[in-house]
């Protein structure tokens, strides 16, 4: 394949790695500045100027996009997927995980362990947010910082609420965190590339430093995750869209808390402890994924007016539970079966002699009309019980 790396450091220890096994492995590769792209949109089709010529064509990229230029990095990516050029990384993928808030939201609906977080605005709800995580200590973080900074622990509510006063003055946005004592400066950064992790080690904060980032002086060893690490980990990258992810974990006295997903992991300490070739593998699972670039599914089902995708939940006492999806009777209702999903784990296609159970969940594509019958109201957040008003009368 011929591959471009996208990186404003050619000469960084990551890409260095990555242009190695990209060359070692037969496959044409260059290290192209971000920033040199012109995105053209004034021809029929999108198309990507490189230093001021119509740029070659490539069947690859591999976007290590900086926090510094993320709009334009994002800008660049999202033309590449345009023009059906692979990308492990998509530019959503890139913008939702950059964000530490943003990645949080979209992970809460999905199961996944992380540190109670709170978010607000208005200077009279700052404490309410604090205690909500459990009170001081309480981490406070800025929502794009990296390697550390912009991660500060405040001991004190009145400290913590000063901080934050003072950087709503100054219109940086933050995050309320629950400060995860039991992992005493430690955590795990796992590396994601497609559905496994192919490395992990563990991260240890020098002296009484609770950030145990690299940059910040925290040294690494190799660690072996356990399965329940290991799947937070693959589901946390998998739901932010990234095929190659760093996933930073906490060990939290229930299991795995995710923190953040980077997207452009650095593989030096990585590689450094773990001995793996990291680099390696990331340029294998792209060469094995080039003939599939990211579609966005639902944009494109979505063409046809009529039909759509929608997700039907299976719930506890329906009728469909206990059926086979042939007996679910969905094809003859024009609705086609893309996934089931069940607890973790997602069954493609699934065949019709499936039993249904209560809880799964069919990613369906059809007929609106068809499917909207079948949506069940949506969920509450809590169930509703009034009390009876005072004077009711119960009878003797
Ligand atoms: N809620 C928390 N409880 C305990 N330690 C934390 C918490 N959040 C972050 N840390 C520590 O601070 C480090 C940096 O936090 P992180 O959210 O990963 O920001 P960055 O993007 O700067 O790396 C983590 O690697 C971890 O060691
Ligand atoms: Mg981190």
């Amino acid at each position: 394949m011929k591959l471009a790396i996208l990186s404003r450091a050619p000469q960084a220890y990551s890409t260095q790695r990555l242009r190695t096994a990209a060359a070692q492995r037969g496959h044409k590769v260059k290290v192209l500045n971000t920033l040199r792209f012109a995105i053209d949109l004034s021809g029929a089709e999108p198309d990507l100027q490189y230093r001021g010529k119509l740029l070659s064509d490539y069947d690859a990229i591999l976007p290590r996009i900086g926090n510094s230029i993320t709009y334009f990095g994002t800008a660049v990516v999202r033309q590449f997927e345009q023009m059906d050029v692979y990308t492990p990384n998509t530019a959503n993928g890139i913008t939702n995980s950059r964000d530490k808030l943003r990645a949080t939201q979209i992970l809460s609906r999905h199961n996944i362990g992380m540190p109670a977080t709170t978010f607000v605005h208005n200077r009279g709800d700052v404490r309410g947010a604090i205690e909500k995580v459990g009170g001081a200590p309480v981490v406070i973080k800025l929502l794009e910082g990296t390697q550390g900074i912009g991660v500060i622990l405040a001991p004190e509510v009145k400290v913590a609420e000063a901080i934050i006063e003072t950087l709503h003055s100054t219109k940086q946005n933050v995050l309320i965190q629950r400060f995860i004592a039991e992992s005493r400066g430690k955590d795990i950064r796992a590396l994601v590339v497609g559905d496994r992790v192919v490395a992990a080690m563990r991260r240890v904060a020098v002296g009484d430093e609770f950030r145990s980032n690299v940059h910040r002086g925290g040294t690494v060893e190799p660690v072996e995750l356990t399965q329940e690490f290991e799947q937070a980990a693959v589901r946390s990258a998998q739901i932010m869209g990234l095929r190659v992810a760093g996933v930073d974990m906490l060990e939290g006295a229930d299991g795995p808390l995710v923190m953040e997903v980077n997207s452009s992991p650095g593989l030096e300490g990585i590689e450094r402890a773990t001995g793996l070739d990291v680099a390696g593998a990331i340029i294998d699972y792209i060469g094995n994924q080039v003939a599939f670039p990211e579609i966005d599914v639902r944009q494109r089902l979505s063409l046809s007016t009529g039909y759509g995708v929608a997700e039907l939940v299976v719930h506890a006492g329906a009728e469909l539970v206990g059926k086979t999806m042939r007996e679910a009777g969905l094809w003859e209702r024009d609705i086609t079966t893309l996934t089931l999903h069940r607890g973790t784990s997602v069954i493609a296609n699934p065949k019709k002699d499936v039993v249904l159970e209560a809880g799964d969940r069919l990613l369906c594509f059809g007929k609106l009309e068809e499917m909207r019958s079948m949506i069940p109201e949506r969920r509450r957040r809590r169930a509703r019980v009034r009390k009876l008003p005072k004077e009711t009368e119960t009878g003797t």
